[in-house]
């Protein structure tokens, strides 16, 4: 990249979002983006939700604690709509503000996934907490890996840490999920590209980057 590209993309910060099943490799594969920019000579920041400020990973923790199955879910969506005033306000719009990269393992998508086409909430519901939250905001594009949930929950079985209350729904639940990303996909292919997350962690990277050297091509003309 040459220095005039470079200086023009970092006057005008952008964000990534890499979200998708649980397990499909997300935060595997945002390592690889996050070294990718910076050699680029790119200010880079990773930030992730639930969580991403102080006020946020301590809303993590309430959101994704294995020992309430009780949480009701509209509490579940403010929750979520909550921290992600935070994230917007404290961290996102300043980084942008100040011409870096922004990328985030999970954003508003997987609130339409989760809490709308998996948990059955109402898409007016869904939008008036997202749009509060937002604020008219909307990242530049949305990286889905898309992985049957089976295979992604063996992948975070495999890492040995448990299972969060997320990730300890049933697999229609987490079926629903996946199919609400591609859904939100079809519905708006300018802001999601999606990876097949079953191939091979190099070849996932390597799509992942074609993707983002588009959207760089596109941000940098406009
Ligand atoms: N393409 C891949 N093929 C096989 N295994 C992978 C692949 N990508 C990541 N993994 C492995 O799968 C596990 C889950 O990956 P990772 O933690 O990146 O997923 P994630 O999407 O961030 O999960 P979570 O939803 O729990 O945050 C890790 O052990 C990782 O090494
Ligand atoms: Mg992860």
């Amino acid at each position: 990249m040459n220095n005039v590209l470079r200086d023009n993309l970092m006057k005008k910060g952008f964000m990534l979002v890499c979200d998708g099943s649980n397990g499909a490799g997300k935060t595997t594969v945002i390592k690889t983006i996050e070294q990718y920019l910076k050699n680029k000579g790119l200010d880079v920041i990773v930030t992730r939700e639930p969580g991403g400020t102080p006020i946020g990973e301590k809303i993590r923790e309430i959101i994704l604690d294995p020992t309430t199955p009780e949480m009701c879910n509209l509490t579940e969506l403010m929750l979520f709509g909550a921290g992600r005033a935070q994230h917007i306000n404290e961290k996102i719009l300043p980084a942008l503000a100040a011409g870096k990269v922004v990328i985030s393992d999970r954003f508003d998508a997987a609130t339409f996934s989760f809490q709308h086409y998996a948990r059955g909430i109402d898409l007016d519901t869904i939008c008036k907490i997202n749009d509060m939250a937002l604020n008219g905001f909307s990242p530049d594009m949305n990286i889905i890996l898309d992985l049957d949930p089976k295979v992604g929950l063996e992948r975070v079985m495999q890492r040995g840490e448990g299972l969060d209350r997320m990730e300890d729904e049933k697999m229609e639940f987490l079926e629903r999920a996946r199919n609400g990303y591609l859904t939100q996909a079809k519905q708006n292919p300018s802001k999601f590209t999606v990876i097949d997350a079953s191939q091979t962690q190099a070849e996932v990277a390597d799509e992942v980057i074609s993707a983002i050297d588009r959207l760089i091509e596109n941000h940098s003309t406009c």
